[in-house]
């Protein structure tokens, strides 16, 4: 019997749901060539699990995603819930608590600038004329996401105070250091740790515990930056770094200005695991409201999330590359969706989605060729 696997899809607002009309074309493809198969089943999450049941994040939901082997995220959010309570709106009632749940304390964001697309990063073409490819970890569950206390002091109407806790502890970094670590063995064995230890109490200790865990780790070269000098230097050369270890927060602010030096948004896929590498995979680009419905919003983001998930949570690497592979061959083959394109030349979001999957089983079907050729 073919092995297989489960995976919870949760398409949720904005773009989500056409987006992930095309990670599914990618799935089929799998499904039919390789000998293991992909059982998926849908889920509502965000806005619309709170218009449907009156929660943004439904016990069936999460049953589901119980039972999966890994979860497929779309994005959640938007305008018409932001009113709402803080537990019934899509990001803090359905997403964060996700993440919580699943203990999915790493977060991963592989940032590369693609070569035939250089020519849309706000970058000159000398600052980048080598390319960059920065893999960013960033602690998912801690710090001051959800550091308590967190609330507001209200001593009259004109007069509140609100606050929140930025805390970590030794065992909270030393875990999400490890990883830093570990991946970078398999890369260029650089990890650049980003702090306020100038003056932050938790990022001193947070220098302190990464510099104590690098020990473990002798062929990897760690140093140590503030975060606004962080924020220059990926803008001066971003080429200089390899893996960058961030909390929470300053992971949050620093992997969308990385994003953003490729190009788009549109393109980052991101990764949140527990220790057991079980994942909830995600465009990092949000739910893109505006986009919604319009069949332009660009549905790569989400298919190298994809990727991510046979990469991280099913253990098939080979899978993830031919993902990979054919996301960077459709783009060499020119096309576009309107966010990477001139404004004028570009295809919709099913045709990016069609056009990938046509060169995924080109390039697996070649392989196959060659395989049967050498045997
Ligand atoms: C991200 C997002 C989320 C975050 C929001 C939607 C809560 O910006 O995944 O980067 O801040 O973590
Ligand atoms: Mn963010």
């Amino acid at each position: 019997m073919k092995k297989s696997f489960n995976i919870a899809v949760l398409p949720g607002d904005g773009i989500g749901p056409e987006v992930m009309v095309e990670a599914y074309k990618i799935l089929n493809i799998i499904n039919n060539e390789f000998n293991f198969k992909i059982n998926t089943r849908e889920f509502d999450i965000g806005g619309i699990a709170f218009d449907k049941f009156g929660t943004p994040l439904p016990k069936k939901t999460l049953d589901g995603c119980i039972k999966s082997d890994a979860i497929l995220f779309g994005s959640v959010g938007g305008k018409k819930w932001t009113c709402l309570s803080r537990d019934k709106q899509p990001e803090r009632g359905a997403l964060l608590p996700l993440r919580r749940f699943f203990n999915l304390f790493i977060n991963i964001r592989p940032i590369k600038l693609n070569n035939d697309l250089k020519q849309l990063s706000p970058l000159r073409s000398g600052i980048i004329k080598n390319g960059f490819d920065i893999l960013c970890i960033r602690e998912l569950i801690g710090g001051i996401y959800f550091g308590l206390p967190k609330g507001r002091n209200t001593f009259n109407k004109k007069n509140i105070s609100a606050f929140d806790t930025e805390i970590y502890s030794t065992k909270e970094i030393e875990r999400i250091a490890k990883i830093a670590f570990q991946l970078s063995l398999q890369r260029n064995k650089q990890v650049c740790s980003i702090d306020k230890a100038n003056v932050l109490e938790s990022s001193s200790l947070w220098r302190e515990v990464v510099t104590t865990v690098s020990k473990n780790f002798p062929d990897v070269q760690l140093r140590h930056l503030y975060v606004d000098n962080a924020a220059m230097q990926l803008i001066k050369n971003p080429n200089q770094f390899d893996v960058i270890l961030c909390s929470n927060l300053f992971g949050d602010i620093l992997s969308d200005e990385c994003a953003m030096l490729t190009g788009s948004i549109g393109m980052l896929p991101s990764a949140s695991l527990n220790k057991n590498f079980f994942g909830l995979f995600e465009p990092a680009g949000g739910s893109a409201p505006d986009l919604k419905g319009k069949n332009l919003a660009n549905p790569i983001a989400q298919i190298l999330s994809l990727g991510l998930l046979f990469e991280y949570s099913l253990n098939l690497q080979h899978i993830a590359r031919y993902i990979e592979l054919s996301v960077i061959k459709t783009l060499q083959k020119g096309y576009r969706t309107l966010d990477i394109s001139d404004g004028k030349n570009y295809i919709n979001t099913n045709q990016m989605g069609t056009k990938i999957a046509k060169t995924l089983s080109e390039i697996i079907k070649n392989e196959n060729h060659i395989i049967s050729k050498n045997i």
